[in-house]
C-alpha cells in the first residue's frame, strides 16, 4: 500500500508530483493562507508522513492526533515549530532543509544591514513621496559600513556566510557561539568575544543562532543597554532571541540607532506593532530565504527527506536527537 502524505501548503507542482510518484498525496491548495489547524487536526490523524512549513505549530496537542504519522519533513531549516522531543518519543523522524539556504539567507542578511545602515527604505519613500527638494549636505545620511566592526551571534553556517561577506566590505568580524569555532576562525580571520564584549564593540550585531529555549529573549534589555548608541540590530534569524518590547524601548530612546527585521515574534507582524511606527527600523517579511532558485532547493530537499525515510532510510537532515 503506498504512503499517505499531507502538504500543508502549496508547493511547486514538479515536487508534488514527485512525491506522487510513490505516495497518495494531500494538499492544502492556498499559497498564502496557512492550513487551519482543525483542517490540520483531521488530516494528520490520516496520513504517514507530513510534509510542513514554519507557520505550522507541530505540537504535542496535535501530534495526539496522529494515529500512524512516521516522518515529518519541515521545509525549513529552523524547526522550532516542532516538538521535536515528543516527536522524537513517539517514534516519528523530524527532518529540515540546512545548506541549501545559507548563502540566499545570508545575502539578505547583508541587504537588510546595507538598507538599514543607509537608509534605503526611508530614501526611497522621500524620493516617492516628492520630498527630494534638493542634495544636502546631512540630508539621509546614515552608518558607515565598510572597515566598521560586525558582531555575528550565531557562527553556524549563515553566520559564516554573512562574516565572508563582511570580510568583502573590510569589516572587523567578532562573534559569539555557544562552542567556540577555532578553525573557522583562522579561515576566516575572525574573532571569538564573549556575548558582552560583542555588544559593546560591535557597529552592527547580527542575530543567526537558532530559537531554543535558552536563546528566548537573548537579546534584552540589559543586552541592548551594552551596545553602541550608534549602533544596528539585525535579526534574520527568529523574532523571539530579541525581546520585542525592549528593543522598542531602545530604539525610541536611542539606547541604539536602529534595526532591520526580518522576522518577528508573532508573524505576520501587526501593521499596528510598535516596532513598525519608528522610522529607525526597517521591517520584512520573513524572506531570509526568498528566492526561486533557492526555495524550489528547499521544497525538493524536503521532499528528499520526505521520501528516505518513509522507505526506512536516514534522511541526510534529520533533527532528532
Ligand atoms: C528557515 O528555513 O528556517 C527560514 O527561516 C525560512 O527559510
Amino acid at each position: 500500500m503506498k504512503n499517505s502524505i499531507y502538504i500543508t501548503r502549496k508547493i511547486p507542482e514538479e515536487v508534488v508530483k514527485r512525491i506522487a510518484q510513490t505516495c497518495e498525496v494531500r494538499m492544502w491548495e492556498e499559497e498564502e493562507t496557512p492550513v487551519p489547524r482543525e483542517v490540520l487536526q483531521r488530516e494528520i490523524a490520516e496520513v504517514d508522513g507530513l510534509y510542513c512549513m514554519l507557520t505550522e505549530s507541530i505540537d504535542a496537542e496535535l501530534l495526539n492526533h496522529a494515529k500512524k504519522l512516521r516522518v515529518i519533513s519541515n521545509m525549513a531549516v529552523g524547526y522550532n515549530n516542532i516538538d521535536v522531543d515528543t516527536a522524537t518519543q513517539r517514534g516519528m523522524v523530524v527532518a529540515n532543509t540546512p545548506g541549501v539556504l545559507t548563502e540566499t539567507t545570508a545575502d539578505l542578511t547583508f541587504a537588510l544591514l546595507l538598507a538599514t545602515a543607509r537608509r534605503l527604505v526611508e530614501g526611497e519613500r522621500f524620493v516617492r513621496q516628492g520630498q527630494w527638494h534638493t542634495w544636502a549636505p546631512m540630508l539621509l545620511t546614515g552608518q558607515e559600513v565598510h572597515g566598521s566592526t560586525l558582531g555575528i551571534i550565531g557562527l553556524g553556517r549563515i553566520g559564516q556566510a554573512v562574516a565572508k561577506r563582511a570580510k568583502g566590505f573590510d569589516m572587523d568580524v567578532l562573534y559569539y557561539n555557544r562552542s567556540r569555532k577555532r578553525e573557522v576562525e583562522n579561515e576566516l580571520g575572525i574573532q571569538y568575544v564573549d556575548l558582552d564584549a560583542l555588544l559593546q564593540q560591535s557597529d552592527f550585531v547580527c542575530v543567526l543562532t537558532p530559537y531554543t529555549p535558552e536563546t528566548k529573549n537573548l537579546i534584552d534589555r540589559r543586552e541592548l543597554s551594552l551596545m553602541k548608541k550608534s549602533a544596528v540590530l539585525i535579526n534574520t534569524a527568529r523574532g523571539g532571541i530579541v525581546n520585542e518590547e525592549a528593543l522598542v524601548a531602545a530604539l525610541k530612546d536611542g539606547t541604539i540607532w536602529a534595526a532591520g527585521l526580518d522576522v518577528f515574534v508573532e508573524e505576520p507582524v501587526s501593521p499596528q506593532h510598535p516596532l513598525l511606527s519608528l522610522p529607525n527600523v526597517v521591517a520584512l517579511p520573513h524572506i531570509g530565504s526568498a528566492s526561486i532558485k533557492t526555495r524550489i532547493a528547499m521544497a525538493q530537499l524536503a521532499a528528499d527527506n520526505l521520501l528516505k525515510a518513509l522507505t526506512g532510510e536516514k534522511p541526510d537532515h534529520l533533527v532528532n536527537p
